[in-house]
Parts: C-alpha cells; structure tokens; sequence
C-alpha cells in the first residue's frame, strides 16, 4: 500500500482499526497500513544488513527534514529532528543566550508542553514569565491582542504559543501575533502539535523564529518522533548547552573518510540541527514520513476543508441535544478540534465512556469532551454519533 491509496473518509488504510469512530486524533493518531509496511521494510533491511541499511536510512531522515521544511514553508536547512514537542521547546529554552530579567510571556490553557521548559529556563536564568491567558482569544480577541501589545511594549524576548490550544480547538491569532512581535523586537515561538498535518502553517509568512511539533496527532506518525524549526537568524544567536558529536559541523567525516579526521574543536553546527546531538531513532523517523506522504498526498487544505464539514455536521448534531460548543465563533479561529460541554445532568465523563462502550472515541482533557477525526473519518459517522448520544440521554 502507498500513499497515493489515501482518500478523504475512507479508512481502508486502517483496516485494524477497532472503533467504528475514531475522533482522538488530538492526542495519538491510529497507525496506517503504509506506515506499517514502511517500518517492516525498514527492519528487514536492518536484519539483512546491519550498518549496511544505515546509509539509506540516514538519506531518508535527510528526505524527511526536507519534507517537514516544505510543509511548514521552512528554509532549506533549518528544520531538525527530535524525539517530541517538549524536548524541542526545551532545546530552545535552554539555548537562547539570556540575560537575566528576560520576559517571557506565556498562555494559561496551554498543554505544559509549551510551559515546563520556559518555567524551568526562568529558574536557570532569572527570566521573569508574563502570563496571558488563551481563553482571552475565544472571547474578544482584539482586546486580547491589545494586551499582548501592552505586554509588548514593556520588552519580551519570546512569546510561546500554541499554533491551536489542545482544550478548546482555538486557532491562535499567529498573523496578528508575529506582526506584533516584529513591531516590538520579541521572537515567537510555536508549540504546533495540534496545528501541523491538519492546518496550513508558514513559518515565513507568520513570522515564526521557532516551531516545535511530535509526529504522533495529525501528522499521523507515532509517539518519540518530532520535529523543531528554528529560523537561520535565530539559529546563529542560539548557544546549544546540551550538544553531542552530531552537533559538530562535518560530524561523521572520522568514521568513514580516514585519518586525521577524529578531532574535538569542529564549531557547533549554526542551525537547528546542532540541536539534533546524536544518533536518532531509524523507525520513529520512517513511520514519521510515512505519516506526513499520507498528508501530504492529500493536501493539508483539503483535510481542513474535509474536517471543517465533518465537525459543521457534528456541532449540529450536538448542539441539537443540548450540548454547548467551545468552537470559536469567527470561522478563521477554528481548527480541526471540536469541544463541546454537554447539558445538565449529563456528566463529561459519563458521556465520554458512553461513547466509547458504544465504539466512538474522543477525549477529555481536563473535562471537556473533545472531537478530533483526520482525514479518514467519513461525514456518516456522524449519525452513528447523534444514535449513541441519543441513547446515552434516553438511559439517563
Ligand atoms: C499542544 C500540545 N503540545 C504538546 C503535546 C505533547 O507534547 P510531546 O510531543 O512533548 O509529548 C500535546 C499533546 O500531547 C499538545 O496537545
């Protein structure tokens, strides 16, 4: 099976999927039959040759980092693999030369993904951390933006954001916030797992310096395989304190081109990829591409379109019972997540297993019920959805 078999609303690529409605891709996407092949393929060559695959395999991260550039509309050379979002949000924390009293501004909402790192970098650098709270967006977002501004003015070295918050499904403001942080001489930083593979994202065109993504929700790979963008100019700035022998430019010459070749003091790579230190995971990256080919056969703007019907049709089926929905109002602040909270005297967490007795998976995070399908959910699974809900009610 190859990528070109995608198709919008049709799973046939999943044939051992067991749920007759999977609507969780928010937190891990189910694994394809083309990844499935891929990784088998990769262990084969593995199993025949040992060191013998690596060179092929090392083409293909190399093949796959340029594929990531051209998903996000990146630079040649500025994207690095990772094993997750964290590990490439705290590669940069850790890395930006601060000095001490650097603002920081920071969403409450966020996934802690996108905080843990920057808490843990203002306890090694005295930085101070403003807080803003992602919510603001949802309810009046010129005013949000015009704290943002405020905030601004006072001096902030990076703003980090998520691309869309986990909870809710809103789409950050990224245009409004990047011209924002151009006007005030502040960098943006991106947590972009819920946004990557599902809505277009342009690093240049936002004006993001930095965006960090796992491989596992809409890229539709597996969990411990990542990625992290980080702009060319940002990248000469940034002081790596953790490297490895990959860190240095020309890093593998002394094992392959002769003598002489092994030494210590090659400079540090002045791109994302210092960052990558060391050996990488060969199958996290091969189920990654695999991931990204069935995303990228169908277009990211045809799977927004797809799942823009999918989740109008929902809402009307939810809103219908009562249900209250947490989609933003404004059609561009939505993304391809659907929250909703259902009517007294349903409970979120009685509905939520309701539904998955019923064979319809979704999520809770922190107690809302939340809808994520992908491309392979068919618009007719939502009567199978409206049937559960209805039973769910009735048995109440
Ligand atoms: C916004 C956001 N960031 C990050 C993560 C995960 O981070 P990591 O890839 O480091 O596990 C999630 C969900 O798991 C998320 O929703």
């Amino acid at each position: 099976m190859s990528a070109g078999a995608a198709k919008l609303g049709d799973r046939s690529l999943f044939p051992d999927l067991e749920p007759r409605v999977y609507a969780h891709h928010a937190a891990i996407a189910p694994v394809s039959t083309v990844l499935q092949a891929a990784v088998a393929d990769a262990l084969r060559r593995y199993a025949a040759d040992g060191a013998g695959a690596f060179p092929e395999f090392y083409a293909q991260r190399q093949r796959l980092r340029g594929k990531l550039e051209a998903l996000i509309h990146a630079e040649a050379g500025s994207v690095a693999l990772t094993s997750n979002t964290t590990r490439g949000v705290s590669d940069v924390a850790l890395s930006v030369p601060w000095r001490p009293g650097d603002r920081v501004i920071l969403f409450k909402g966020e996934f802690p993904a996108n905080v843990t790192p920057w808490q843990q970098a203002a306890r090694l650098y005295q930085l101070e951390l403003s807080w803003h709270d992602a919510s603001d967006y949802l309810s009046g977002r010129d005013d949000a933006l015009q704290r943002l501004d405020r905030d601004l003015q006072r001096g902030v070295r990076i703003v980090a954001v998520s691309a869309v918050q986990f909870q809710t499904g809103l789409r950050m403001p990224l245009e409004e916030i990047g011209r924002l942080c151009r006007q005030h001489g502040a960098e943006l930083f991106v947590d972009a797992i819920q946004g990557c593979g599902a809505i277009p994202l342009d690093v240049q065109q936002l004006g993001i310096q930095y965006l960090a993504c796992g491989g596992h929700k809409w890229l539709m790979g597996m969990e411990g395989s990542g990625f992290l963008y980080v702009a060319p100019a940002s990248a000469q700035k940034l002081v790596p304190i953790v490297a490895g022998w990959q860190s240095h430019e020309e890093a593998e010459d002394f094992l392959s081109r002769g003598a002489g070749l092994l030494r210590y003091d090659k400079p540090l790579k002045r791109s994302a990829l210092a960052l990558e230190t060391s050996t990488l995971s060969v199958l996290g990256f091969v189920a990654l591409e695999a991931g990204l080919d069935l995303v990228q056969h169908l277009g990211v703007a045809a799977i927004s379109a797809h799942l823009s019907e999918y989740l109008d049709r929902l809402e009307t089926i939810l809103l219908g019972r009562g249900f209250r929905s947490l989609r933003a109002k404004d059609t561009t602040a939505r993304s391809t997540i659907l929250s909703v909270l259902p009517p007294q005297p349903l409970r979120v967490l009685d509905v939520h297993r309701g539904l998955a007795q019923r064979g319809i998976i979704c999520g809770v995070p922190d107690g809302i019920l939340r809808f994520s399908p992908h491309w392979p959910n068919a618009f007719s699974e939502v009567d199978v959805v409206a049937a559960a809900l209805d039973e769910i009610i009735t048995a109440q």
